[in-house]
């Protein structure tokens, strides 16, 4: 395919494209049957999502429908039994074995095997998505068509987007965080660095990079306005999956998600980053994610400081600016602060709640501190902050 486009293109000397792009297309085969409405319109509306945001060339796969029976969790053979399909469009069930599920399988670009998790859920919503790529180099050189998705099934929650969570682990699917990517230019993977603490002591603490190329580098020094080559890298979790939660909050692929999260043009950069063999797979619709990426702005302009300091020392450099403590960060006399959720509800939540667990740079806990909490590194920042945002902001006291 690739060697054809290319002859074309040296015989005709002109800018034709060799196959449009057009949009990806994912479909879901679910073996327990239909989610709950809420949840499986929250499925077809990620998918179709999938199609205006994520282009693909058309490719002869060498993928093989027997491969579900062998490579799949869950569907292995002697599974025979029928399936429920999720396009962008439609709902309908199929036999796994029928010609129909054969043709639909070559069709699609990518195809989302969902059990549900077999152990380890929590009370929350929650699930885990990936791809399965095979050991074979012909079929690594053609896009990963085998995903899965372990699904928790708890009880339906009415605020948590659903949206978002498929989103999320469908990226895993294509991809993100999962596969090396193309340029692994970037190889510092982790580096130690001095933590300020609120009292001017020091902590050793250790940042990870996200395994990506220069492109998602420049997206992230241009969104927090820092141009700055001591920046090595795009801070991730530790096991290198997804942007860091601490630096980028309410972005769609952290490890937590809010209740409304954003898919950025850090992502979009990060996507555009996974290759097969040596073709660039992905491509990022701007023009349709842009409301979208436009709208994250959480963090936007902090500065270097944000990214190569503590919380401490960040809000040290703001003290002049107009705004010197931004959302998400508590005021200076105010540690706890309400959210409203109607006349006669408030959720109330502090900058001090001791939590367990440990911080994701590995600080210790500082000695003299009110800031108790580990998922914020310590800092004067509302835990959860971005899960009710919608709510408005007011003093506890005031409303009771
Ligand atoms: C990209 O998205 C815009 C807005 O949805 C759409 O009008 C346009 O046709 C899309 N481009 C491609 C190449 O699909
Ligand atoms: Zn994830």
């Amino acid at each position: 395919m690739q060697i054809r486009c290319l002859l074309l293109l040296i015989l005709l000397v002109s800018a034709i494209s060799c196959s449009p792009r057009r949009g990806i297309r994912v479909v879901a085969v679910n073996k327990d049957g239909l989610f709950p409405k809420r949840v499986q319109s929250s499925l077809e509306s990620a998918l179709k999502w999938f199609e205006n945001a994520v282009l693909v060339q058309d490719s002869s796969s060498s993928y093989v429908v027997d491969y579900v029976g062998k490579a799949v969790p869950g569907y292995l053979t002697p599974f025979a039994g029928r399936v429920t399909i999720q396009t962008p469009n439609k709902v309908f069930s199929l036999g796994i074995l029928s010609d129909e599920f054969k043709t639909l399988f070559e069709y699609s670009d990518v195809v989302v095997f969902i059990r549900a998790k077999p152990f380890g859920c929590g009370s929350q919503p929650q699930a885990f998505g990936g791809a399965m790529r095979p050991k074979s180099e012909i079929l690594r050189a053609s896009i990963t068509k085998l995903a899965f998705l372990e699904y928790c099934y708890n009880e339906v929650s009415d605020t948590f987007s659903y949206f978002d969570l498929f989103r999320h682990e469908i990226l895993h699917s294509l991809g993100y965080g999962v596969f090396e990517p193309h340029d692994s230019a970037m190889s510092v993977r982790e580096e130690k660095y001095q933590w300020k603490n609120e009292d001017g002591t020091e902590s050793t603490a250790t940042r990870h990079f996200f395994n990506t190329n220069q492109h998602a580098l420049d997206e992230v020094k241009k969104y927090f306005g820092c141009d700055n080559d001591i920046l090595k890298g795009v801070e991730s979790d530790e096991g290198g999956m997804h942007l860091n939660e601490y630096i980028f909050q309410n972005e769609l692929m952290t490890p937590t998600l809010a209740e409304k999260n954003y898919f950025s043009y850090i992502s979009a950069a990060i996507l555009e980053n996974i290759y097969t063999g040596n073709e660039q797979w992905y491509n990022v619709n701007r023009t349709f994610i842009g409301p979208e990426a436009d709208a994250y702005n959480f963090g936007k302009g902090f500065g270097c400081s944000w990214l190569l300091n503590s919380c401490y020392e960040f809000l040290e450099g703001r003290k002049n600016e107009k705004v010197p403590r931004p959302a998400p960060f508590c005021l200076e006399d105010s540690v706890q602060k309400c959210f409203k959720k109607s006349e006669n509800e408030l959720i109330a939540f502090s900058c001090e709640l001791r939590d367990s667990g440990a911080a994701d740079n590995n600080i210790p806990r500082p000695l003299n501190t009110k800031y108790n909490v580990p998922s914020t590194r310590y800092c004067p920042i509302y835990p959860n902050y971005f899960e009710k945002s919608k709510y408005e902001l007011v003093d506890c006291q005031h409303h009771k």
